[in-house]
């Protein structure tokens, strides 16, 4: 009896080439996630001021999202025949999510995070539509992962309203 592989869907021989696009996407996926985890991470430590106090509880909440997420992005690599990468291979991008001057500053960390939760949403939207009609079960992940960084969001445009009134 000789070993069977998938004939259809995304596992299939003939969507090799495909997979190996949704491989680089969910890679791609994967480091935006490590690096919200690093700048959330610092960004839930550095506040000062009575009015931190909610942002950080916010982000120490954020952190374990964003890691779960790049867990789920990790096993998904995997199931689709690719190899999660080794840190060596990572490279920073948040520019925007670096320490303020002042560590009152809470609209820049608040800024931050929009633009961070932004990326992510617009790259997601991307795998969601990259998988459409070919993977399923990729599309089905993403789209649960999506609606976390749109409740992260909004959560934090709600933040920024409040904090450019006063
Ligand atoms: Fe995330
Ligand atoms: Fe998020």
């Amino acid at each position: 009896m000789s070993t069977r592989a998938a004939t259809q869907g995304i596992l299939s021989a003939e969507s090799a080439e495909k997979r190996e696009e949704i491989v680089e996407l969910l890679t791609r996926a994967y480091w935006m996630e490590i690096e919200s985890v690093m700048s959330y991470l610092a960004n839930s430590v550095n506040p000062d001021g009575v009015r931190a106090q909610e942002i950080r509880e916010s982000l120490q909440s954020d952190i374990q999202d964003e890691l779960g997420h790049a867990q789920q992005f990790g096993n998904r690599i995997k199931e689709l025949y690719g190899v999660v990468p080794g840190s060596l291979e990572f490279k920073p991008e948040q520019s925007y999510l670096q320490p303020p001057e002042q560590q009152t500053d809470l609209v820049h960390v608040i800024e931050g995070v929009i633009e961070a939760e932004s990326g992510a949403i617009e790259h997601y939207n991307r795998i969601i539509e990259a998988t459409d009609g070919i993977d399923w079960a990729t599309q089905d992940m993403v789209i649960e992962i999506l609606r976390d960084e749109e409740r992260h969001l909004r959560l934090f445009e709600g933040f920024l309203r409040e904090f450019k009134e006063s």
